[in-house]
């Protein structure tokens, strides 16, 4: 039995496999309408979200699947002070497959020690959030028909984003990646990503606060929001939280071919007046979302 928890849990080849067959359900959905008929989903969402956990819904509900779960942990057993482990190991007995998000570094990882059935880890705190890092890879791909060689600008709080963590580490398997890391220097990315991935792997990257002077090199532009959820004190927040907002004006010195992704829910730090730009990128890749979802249920549930 396969789980999701980190994205470091599937190779190479294992996502450029997922890739090919999202791309597939893209072109031939009626292909997969019926794949997982008669198969359950579970939603555990002990945190906030929209588009993980609907997409996830939405593919479950298009593979000829059905949906059981909950949205905030105060609507189960959990508000009786029932552990994730047991929480898991209860909903096992309802359904084939897991989503799990939790505000809890490591939760996915106590829960799958009594797992019965495959869990996909939706988000753990600032830790991982692996099947954004999967919608990303995905984007990235269909927006640009490739994914090595090119220049990736990642911006915003680069500290706390658990989706920057987990795209750097992915991006930095493919040939020819060179980042760009644009943040405050408070929320620049952590020691261990720098060392552990970086300069481990011999990735060429380079650390600036200036979004505009980096802007012209840039193939991929990924925004991220100051997540006020992660700070210990308002004050901090406060003075960061609009270290960077992309308007149209930012934009001109930009690659015609530019991709402007972003993980949403967004705040301040995409104008609304750049979603009418073809290069805004992340409406597409909210939709990506769902089908990079459908292929991944598929590989964990063995369905051919
Ligand atoms: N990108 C993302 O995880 O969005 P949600 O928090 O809405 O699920």
């Amino acid at each position: 039995m396969k789980h999701l928890i980190d994205i470091n849990d599937l190779s190479t080849q294992e996502i450029d496999e997922m890739i090919a067959v999202a791309g597939d359900i893209i072109e031939h959905p009626e292909k997969y309408c019926e794949k997982c008929k008669n198969k359950k989903l579970a939603t555990l969402f002990y945190e906030p979200s929209t588009r993980t956990r609907l997409s996830f819904e939405a593919a479950m509900y298009e593979l000829g699947g059905n949906v059981l779960g909950f949205s905030e942990a105060t609507s189960s057993s959990v508000a009786k002070g029932e552990s994730v482990s047991d929480t898991v190991r209860t909903v096992g007995a309802y359904a084939d497959i897991i989503a799990m998000r939790h505000p809890k570094e490591g939760a996915p990882v106590a829960a799958i020690r009594r797992a019965t059935v495959p869990l996909i880890n939706a988000g753990d705190g600032g830790h991982n959030h692996p099947t954004q890092t999967l919608t990303d890879l995905l984007t990235i791909s269909r927006e640009k028909g490739r994914l090595d060689n090119m220049t990736v600008g990642l911006c915003g709080d680069l500290k706390f984003g658990r989706t920057v963590h987990s795209l750097i580490n992915a991006m930095s398997r493919y040939e020819g990646i060179k980042f760009v890391l644009i943040a405050p220097d408070e929320l620049r990315i952590p020691d261990y990503v720098r060392e552990e991935v970086l300069e481990k792997n011999g990735i060429e990257y380079v650390e600036t606060t200036d979004l505009e002077g980096s802007m012209p090199q840039l193939d991929i532009l990924y925004m991220t929001r100051v997540q006020r959820e992660r700070f210990f004190n308002e004050e901090d927040y406060m003075r960061l939280k609009d270290s960077y907002i992309l308007t149209p004006d930012k934009l001109e010195n930009a690659k015609e071919d530019l991709s402007i992704l972003h993980p949403l829910p967004r705040v301040n730090e995409i104008s609304v007046a750049v979603d009418d730009d073809p290069r805004a990128a992340y409406f597409r890749q909210v939709e990506y979302g769902k089908y990079i979802r459908m292929a991944l249920i598929l590989k964990l549930l063995e369905v051919k």
